[in-house]
């Protein structure tokens, strides 16, 4: 066997277990501030202004752009959208509704965001017991969840992520000698068959990559708001593998977001918001 030399990243084994859905489940039952919402990185403005101020706003399309919604946790931000919808098109805004798929793979946060649209809907004097968006419990490290339950209708124009790739980039990496047809995506597995011989796996942040480009139609986007300025320096890119399937996005666009701070002497901190394309 030998090295890949340049697949020479530190392992993982930083005791981080943010990409464990058993943390997630035990934190949204015993974290006090999860339990009326908790908003990692930043409010949800920052990407809601992202999709509303464009030259060509996004959520001003007609017919509405099919959303995905990936990690949602305990944010606010798919009824953030709904809200502004709301605002926007008084009269269409709950079909509008219909194309947000919220998906996590704790359960808890998903009854949490069910939880949230109904006392909204209440709140505004709507029928509270008629969902509006959708709501799915999904590994999206696993391909036949992500298949079976999210690649059998409409593919995603969008796909929302604020801190959820950060999330998953903290599990280890997949070996290459344990990639398997039977239970991994077909360009994973076309991956490791380029590695043959090769010590070393793939990241979890290209399994997530990978997964979302087979529910996402062509030229469709990926919003990826994280703390980190090299959020993609784990992928394995085209060029040191033979096919673009491995990594079928094109980063088109990475703004800076200025971290809020209450201390006026806190040292200026920047994350980022990455646009990803489908290719
Ligand atoms: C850092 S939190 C971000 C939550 C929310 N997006 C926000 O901005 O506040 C990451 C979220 O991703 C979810 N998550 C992590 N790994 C996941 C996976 N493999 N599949 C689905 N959801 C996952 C967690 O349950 C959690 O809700």
């Amino acid at each position: 066997m030998t090295a890949s030399p340049t697949r020479t990243r530190p392992s993982k084994s930083s005791g981080l277990s943010y990409h464990s859905a058993s943390y997630w489940n035990h934190r949204f039952i015993t974290d006090p501030r999860e339990s009326s919402g908790f908003e990692w990185l930043s409010s949800s403005t920052s990407l809601l202004s992202l999709l509303t101020t464009s030259p060509a706003p996004l959520l001003l399309r007609d017919p509405p752009i099919h959303i995905l919604h990936i990690g949602v946790g305990t944010s606010s931000l798919s009824l953030d959208i709904l809200k502004y919808w709301r605002q926007q098109f008084p009269a269409d805004w709950m079909y509008r509704a219909k194309n947000i798929v919220n998906v996590d793979f704790s359960p808890n946060s998903v009854d949490f965001q069910r939880r949230a649209e109904c006392q909204w809907l209440g709140e505004i004097g709507e029928d509270g017991d008629v969902e509006l968006m959708e709501y799915r419990i999904v590994d999206l490290l696993d391909w036949h969840q992500v298949e079976s339950v999210l690649g059998q209708g409409e593919p995603f124009d969008l796909v929302l992520d604020k801190s959820t790739t950060d999330s998953i980039s903290t599990g280890e990496d997949t070996a290459f000698t344990c990639i398997k047809g039977d239970t991994h995506h077909p360009s994973l597995l076309q991956l490791a068959r380029s590695k043959i011989g090769v010590v070393g796996g793939v990241a979890t942040t290209q399994v997530l990559g990978i997964h979302l480009s087979s529910i996402v139609k062509p030229d469709g986007l990926w919003y990826c708001h994280s703390y980190s300025s090299d959020r993609w320096d784990d992928v394995i890119s085209p060029s040191e593998a033979a096919a673009a399937d491995i990594w079928p996005w094109k980063q088109t666009d990475k703004t800076s977001v200025a971290v809020e701070s209450s201390d006026p002497n806190a040292p200026l901190i920047n994350h980022y918001i990455y646009t990803m394309q489908r290719s």
